[in-house]
């Protein structure tokens, strides 16, 4: 038996009402609940773990040069297959897929492009540590019914809607439409996702960050006294101790901050001079930016706002900062102060 109020809200509700208010439009509404479900179908497959013969690599690899997990491939099946007949979206495109998919002739094209990491985390899918799935829905430019890379191709201030589920102990599926960051849980018993966590606010304040310290060699000055000084605790300049979290599924991280705030830090380093930076703008640090400026965070660059940001190409990379706007501030203070002095 489910335990959650009779009176409680459903995703389902939830997007009823902003159609109602006039935030998102049927199509929208319904292309969301198509992506809802797609997870819930990878939740599925991804609790079976081992019984259900998806762990393990996939033995391809992707246009980033990353090896493959069953679970990548299969998610991006999930995701691509649920959503090419509803007829809400023009085109996908993927962590995992060289260029874009159109939509298949065989059904209508909608106004929607959406971009997605199918499975986000991949290096804790075989020590069962939580994973999950980020997505970005766009507009797709007036006029083009064929739409080809270049039409992704537009800032994260474009982003019309943007969201993640988290396959962690419960699932969650954690949107923005532009108005507030929630969250919602999946109730497996009724196959639906109940809003357990209505606008999120990050704290402007934190004394946790986290960060993959074993590439520490390759940071820009900025950054090694930038941790340096969080490191120094108390008795240095910053005047705290801070903590540190790192879980390797940029998910899990986001989704710590979102709850009870704290600093994500993936930073530009020189370990691979030709990637500036380790995510990737359209499918990682754009939908994660809309989420946490939705509830009262920032995120940067170091140098900027990463919402901002001209897209050149469908997979670029960036440095990301991202979560207690103050903090946030802080640590592009350090970028600000590098250049001053260099
Ligand atoms: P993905 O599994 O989609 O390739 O993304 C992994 C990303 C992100 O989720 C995480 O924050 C980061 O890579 C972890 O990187 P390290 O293994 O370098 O710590
Ligand atoms: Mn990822
Ligand atoms: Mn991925």
């Amino acid at each position: 038996m489910s335990n959650h109020p009779a009176a409680s809200i459903s995703l389902t509700r939830y997007l009823i009402e902003e159609q109602r208010a006039g935030r998102i439009n049927a199509e929208l509404r319904q292309l969301i609940a198509v992506v809802a479900r797609a997870c819930t179908s990878i939740s599925i497959a991804v609790s079976k773990g081992a019984l259900g013969g998806v762990l393990g690599d996939a033995g391809t690899g992707n246009v980033q040069g990353e090896a493959q997990k069953k679970l990548d491939v299969l998610s991006n099946d999930i995701l691509l297959e649920a959503n090419a007949w509803g007829g809400h979206l023009a085109a996908c495109a993927s962590e995992e897929m060289d260029h874009c998919q159109p939509i298949p002739d065989a059904y209508p094209r909608g106004n929607f492009l959406l971009l997605f990491d199918p499975l986000d985390g991949s290096s804790n899918i075989d020590v069962n540590v939580s994973v999950g799935t980020i997505f970005s829905v766009l507009r797709c430019p007036d006029g083009v019914t064929t739409p080809t890379d270049e039409h992704f191709l537009q800032p994260g201030t474009a982003q019309v809607a943007a969201g993640y589920c988290i396959y962690g102990p419960s699932t969650m599926l954690v949107l923005s439409v532009g108005h507030g960051t929630h969250a919602f849980t999946l109730d497996r018993e009724q196959g639906a996702f109940v809003l357990t966590q209505g606008d999120m606010r990050i704290p402007d304040e934190t004394a946790e960050f986290a960060i993959n310290v074993s590439n520490q060699r390759h940071w820009e000055p900025a950054m090694q006294q930038y941790v340096e000084d969080l490191l120094a605790g108390k008795q240095g300049p910053r005047g705290k101790d801070f903590n540190m979290r790192w879980i390797a599924s940029m998910v899990a991280d986001v989704h710590r901050i979102l709850t009870r705030g704290g600093i994500f830090i993936y930073p530009w380093d020189r370990k691979d001079p030709s990637k500036p930076g380790k995510l990737r703008l359209m499918y990682e640090a754009n939908p994660m930016g809309m989420l946490v400026e939705q509830a009262g965070g920032a995120a940067s660059t170091g140098r900027g706002r990463i919402l901002d940001i001209a897209p050149t190409q469908l997979h670029q990379r960036v440095p990301v900062f991202l979560g207690s706007r103050n903090e946030v501030a802080a640590v592009e203070r350090y970028h600000a102060t590098a250049v001053a002095s260099a």
